[in-house]
């Protein structure tokens, strides 16, 4: 067991966890932030995307004690009480999300990417989504999405 302290979604967080616990189940079993989700366990998804110093990782490869010193943002972090985020409103009402089980992942990824304040290509935007699997929407209303928020950039 090791003890840990982090910042998550703006909030200092001081743990002890097992060595081998994932960051995945730390973040959702632990601190009970389950809007991450967890599809594969093995990388492949994208589902359990969040930030780590403003990068995206894989909270499924990486272990909990890794976060140990830095920042970690999740999903939850985004909407302010029932204000939708404004990368949350694009994909609603450009109706890129069905099941929602891919959103978490996505929604974060872009948020990586909008920090960039650049505008992208489609291609572009589809390559920066390459890790992010949709079983349900095809991807291309996901990609209006992503960009209608790149072109009106975040205000928050
Ligand atoms: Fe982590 Fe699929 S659950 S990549
Ligand atoms: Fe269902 Fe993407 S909306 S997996």
């Amino acid at each position: 067991m090791r003890e840990i302290n982090l910042v998550i979604n703006g909030s200092d967080v001081q743990a002890t966890v097992a060595d081998r616990l994932l960051l995945s189940d730390f973040i959702r079993d632990d601190q009970r932030l389950t809007g991450t989700h967890v599809g594969c366990e093995h990388g492949y998804c994208g589902s359990c995307t969040v930030l780590l110093d403003g990068a995206s990782v894989r909270s499924c490869l990486t272990l909990a004690v890794q976060t140990d010193g830095h920042v970690i943002e999740t999903v939850e972090s985004l909407a302010v009480g029932a204000d939708l985020h404004p990368i949350q409103e694009a994909f609603r009402s450009n109706h890129g999300l069905q099941c929602g089980f891919c959103t978490p992942g996505l929604l974060m990824t872009t948020l990586e990417l909008a920090r960039e304040n650049r505008d992208c290509s489609r291609d572009e935007i589809r390559e920066r989504l390459a890790g992010n699997l949709c079983r349900c929407t095809g991807y291309h209303q996901i990609v209006d999405a992503v960009q209608a928020v790149l072109r009106t950039g975040l205000s928050r």
